[in-house]
């Protein structure tokens, strides 16, 4: 008999298995939550203008299977750069791990520069382009302001120049203007050279056969003169002498009594005249009252003195009450009062009360300034001295 051999199997009983599956998923599934790396999801917006507030929470899209540990907070420049934010985040095991996103913050906003205008000088003059010139800048930097283009100081022309600055993020900002820089009306003997020329207001200027003429009005003073043979008839201009009777009219009405003292002088007379000044008070004090021949406005047949203040008369009450009235009043007749009180540095001349010139009422009315009278010099933008005298 053969004994058949057997063998024992152990059966294991069907719920052990499942239960035992169970488990092993159940560790598998514990392993693979545990596991799990954090997914951080972060903007792909990272440009910024300077200035911009960034919100560290509006740079994380999302955050899944992990725990962001930054803190609210928020990242601005007022210059353009970049920045480096970290971003920590806690994984379901404990460990912290780190991501970084770089942030750019940039600049273009262009600089503004101020105080830009056309400019305009003479021949020989000096000018600083840049003063008055300022540049500012969104970044608060100090910007250094250039000029761009070639003048030359000493030529006459029309200059077309620029203001230019640049921030350090490299925006640039430029100004055009113009410089003329204008002939001089006078040769380096200090003769008036004939010509047309700008002055320093932007006035034409027109010298023509020794003759200046501003915007049309003759000018006589300390630098532009008038020729030896003008006027030496000495007649005074038809509408001065119409304009003069007139307001000699509306003087008599207000009750003053107005005569001409001096109109037209030839230029000997002026001459003899100056000559007995710088005789009687010497060259220098004579200068600040009387002007050299060739110079004096009472060559021109526009000018006239009325009354004097240098004779004892004009210091009577009823003369200074009329040089009072015509200072008031004259303008209404196309008369300016020629060399006001303070003006000295302007026309050349002391304070003269009684010395008016006929510009006609247009001129007249703006250069009387409600009463605080403005000189042609300051008014045309032109100077009165001497050139080419000795003394
Ligand atoms: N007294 C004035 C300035 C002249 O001599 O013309
Ligand atoms: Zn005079």
């Amino acid at each position: 008999m053969t004994k058949r051999k057997t063998k024992s199997r152990r059966r294991v009983h069907p719920a052990t298995v499942i239960l035992g599956i169970l488990i092993l998923a159940i560790i598998v599934a514990a392993a693979l939550f545990l596991l799990q790396k954090p997914v951080v999801v972060l903007t792909d917006h990272t440009r910024f203008p300077v200035g911009e507030k960034v919100s560290l929470t509006s740079l994380v899209k999302e955050v899944k299977y992990g725990q962001l540990l930054n803190e609210e907070e928020t990242f601005e420049s007022v210059k353009a750069s970049t920045r480096v934010v970290t971003f920590r985040i806690k994984t379901r095991l404990g460990k912290v791990v780190e991501e970084t996103l770089t942030l750019e913050f940039y600049d273009n906003v262009p600089p503004v520069i101020a105080g830009g205008k056309d400019l305009s000088l003479t021949v020989g003059e000096t000018l600083d382009l840049l003063e008055g010139i300022t540049a500012t800048d969104n970044s608060g930097e100090r910007l250094a302001v250039s000029v761009q283009g070639e003048y030359d100081l000493k030529k006459a022309g029309e200059y077309k120049l620029s203001y230019f600055t640049a921030d350090s993020a490299g925006n640039t900002a430029t100004f055009p203007f113009t410089l003329t820089v204008m002939a001089t009306p006078f040769d380096e003997n200090g003769k008036m050279v004939d010509g047309v020329y700008k002055t320093s207001k932007g006035f034409e200027l027109v010298i023509e056969d020794g003759i200046a003429k501003v915007d049309g009005y003759l000018i006589a003073n300390k630098s532009y003169s008038l020729p030896k043979d003008y006027n030496t008839t000495r007649s005074v201009d038809e509408n001065t002498m119409t304009a003069f009777r007139a307001m000699q009219q509306a003087a008599a009405k207000a009750g003053h009594t107005v005569t001409i003292k001096s109109a037209s002088r030839n230029w000997n007379d002026q001459n003899y005249i100056f000559n007995g000044y710088v005789a009687r008070d010497g060259l220098q004090e004579a200068l600040t009252y009387s002007a050299r021949p060739g110079h004096s406005e009472h060559q021109s047949g526009l000018a006239m003195d009325v009354l004097t203040s240098d004779s004892e008369e004009a210091k009577e009450p009823k003369f200074a009450a009329a040089l009072a009235w015509l200072s008031e009043h004259a303008h209404e007749y196309g008369f300016i009062l020629r060399y006001p009180e303070g003006k000295t540095d302007e026309t050349g001349y002391i304070y003269e009360s009684w010395h008016f010139r006929y510009v006609g009422k247009e001129l007249a009315e703006k250069l009387y300034n409600n009463g605080d009278w403005i000189t042609m010099e300051d008014y045309f933008g032109i100077d009165s001295k001497y050139r080419g005298y000795d003394e």
